[in-house]
């Protein structure tokens, strides 16, 4: 029985140790359990921080996103302006916003400036705009580096109860303007983390701003360029314009000459050819007179009246007088011809032409008032070449006037053509003064001349150079002192003669 109980007491604490370890066991368990709960729990915490935190990034980054596409977009400046009212309102959760531009602290175009609200858009409310932008400082002079922010007083009673925040920055434009955009919010308090952000989407929106200022000014000075090309090619027509009519000036003495002189022998001829007229109507009359009183005319008496009107000599003269009549007014009719080529205004209209045509017709005009000898050594197997007939035929007409200003009475003209694979060189010399260095220098300077006063406009060469430019084509002269000048043009040939 003893030993049963004993057994029983052993067996017991044997329960015991291992119902006290059981428990220690336990113990650390629901310790362990409750540690990894409370990490768990921590982790949770932390995991939804973070997440949170994500989510405010992610919000950040889109914005900035948006600011910077903004930035590269086509947007107008106003759209600009209202975009980043918007997307910057939307962003830190400000009720109301606008932009406005002012200049010497006054505000352009308020009337109608537009208040952008987060539920209702964009509207019109003037009141509302008033009280809101009492409290800018739209007077100062300052330009922001970042965003300001003006507490709104608790006191406030009027539009602005229960506003917090005004946010605000202006950025300085041309003309003494300004763009300034601001916001107002009912937040607590606002995280500086937002307003850093705000920041960076501050310098996208400048170089936004700048870049279109720079279209706007790139634009003013694209078209002003064009203006002045417009109206310097307006110039140079009025030059080439000008230098011809002072050509034909220098030439209209030579010009009148030329047309008066078969004027005056037409004229002659025709009062000798009414002269003659007269006497075969004298004739015809006496012969008729004869005629009713005798009712016949021998051969004997026709012969008399024919020899006493001396008729056949006038009538071989009458001949002769008419032909050169014809003469006389086909040169006139050349003369006016190459005046009107010469003349002829026509704009840069360039069509396949004769280098060898145009040089004859510069010839007739030019030599009506210099009278040198000419060696014409052009022939019609020249190529052709696609030019302004009239143009060139300036440049030749100031190149003889120049050549035969230069020679003295003997002199010699001579123009000749020779062509190589892709060119059609014409070459002009004369048997002139020549030019000395300084004055070659200057040759195509314009308004240079040698001429005395009145004489000369010093535009010749100068407006010939510009009308070869326009031709693709080059000129070059040697000039040797006392011994004459030439000129050489190369035209680009037609392939196709
Ligand atoms: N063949 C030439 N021989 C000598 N000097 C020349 C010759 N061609 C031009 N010159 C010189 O070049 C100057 C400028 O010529 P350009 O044709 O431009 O003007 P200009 O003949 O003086 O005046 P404009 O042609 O307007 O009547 C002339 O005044 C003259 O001194
Ligand atoms: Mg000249």
């Amino acid at each position: 029985m003893k030993d049963a109980l004993e057994s029983l007491r052993k067996q017991l604490a044997v329960y015991e140790r291992k119902a006290q370890r059981e428990r220690k066991a336990r113990c650390l368990a629901e310790q362990q359990l409750e540690n990894y709960s409370r990490e768990l729990y921590e982790t949770n915490q932390s995991l939804q921080a973070s997440l949170v935190n994500a989510k405010k990034k992610q919000a950040e980054l889109e914005f900035l996103a948006k600011a910077s596409d903004d930035v590269i977009s086509k947007l107008s400046m106003t759209e600009l302006m209202l975009n980043t009212v918007e997307l910057t309102g939307n962003f830190f959760s400000a009720e109301y916003g606008f932009f406005l531009v002012t200049k010497l602290g006054s505000t352009v175009d308020f009337n109608n400036t537009q208040l952008w609200n987060k539920e209702t858009g964009w509207s019109l409310n003037q009141e509302f705009l008033l009280a809101y932008m009492e409290y800018l400082p739209l007077a100062q002079d300052a330009v922001y580096q970042s965003w300001s922010v003006a507490p709104i007083p608790l006191k406030e009673k009027g539009q602005l109860a229960g506003f917090n925040w005004l946010v605000y920055f202006n950025i300085q434009l041309h003309n003494e303007q300004k763009v300034w955009i601001t916001f107002l919010s009912r937040a607590e308090y606002l995280d500086k983390e937002s307003l850093f952000v705000l920041d960076t989407a501050k310098g996208h929106l400048l170089s936004s701003i700048r870049r279109r200022l720079n279209d706007v000014q790139m634009i003013e000075n694209k078209s002003k360029l064009n203006d002045s090309v417009t109206s310097l090619e307006r110039a140079k027509g009025q030059l080439m314009q000008y230098e011809k009519m002072a050509l034909l000036g220098q030439l209209s003495a030579g010009v009148a000459h030329e047309i008066n002189n078969p004027i005056a022998f037409i004229r002659s001829n025709m009062e000798i050819l009414l002269d003659d007229l007269k006497v075969y109507n004298a004739l015809y009359r006496d012969i008729k007179h004869h005629l009713s009183e005798h009712h016949s005319l021998n051969l004997e008496s026709f012969e008399q009246f024919i020899s006493e009107a001396d008729i056949d000599y006038i009538a071989t003269d009458a001949f002769s007088l008419l032909r050169s009549n014809i003469d006389g007014i086909d040169r006139v009719r050349d003369i006016v011809d190459s005046l009107k080529t010469f003349s002829h205004s026509g704009k840069t209209a360039f069509c396949e032409m004769s280098i060898v045509g145009c040089i004859e017709g510069a010839l007739k005009v030019s030599s009506l008032r210099y009278n040198h000898n000419i060696e014409n050594e052009l022939t019609d197997y020249l190529p052709f070449i696609m030019g302004n007939k009239g143009q060139l035929q300036q440049v030749f007409v100031n190149l003889f006037v120049n050549a035969s200003y230069a020679m003295d009475n003997d002199g010699v003209l001579s123009i000749t053509g020779r062509e190589t694979d892709d060119s059609l060189i014409i070459r002009v010399s004369d048997t002139g003064s020549g030019m000395d260095k300084k004055i070659l220098k200057q040759l195509f300077t314009p308004f240079f001349t040698t001429k005395p006063v009145g004489e000369g406009t010093g535009l010749g060469l100068s407006v010939s150079f510009a009308i070869i430019e326009a031709h693709d084509a080059t000129i070059t002269v040697k000039s040797i002192e006392g011994v004459g000048t030439t000129f050489e043009i190369s035209f680009i040939k037609m392939s196709v003669k």
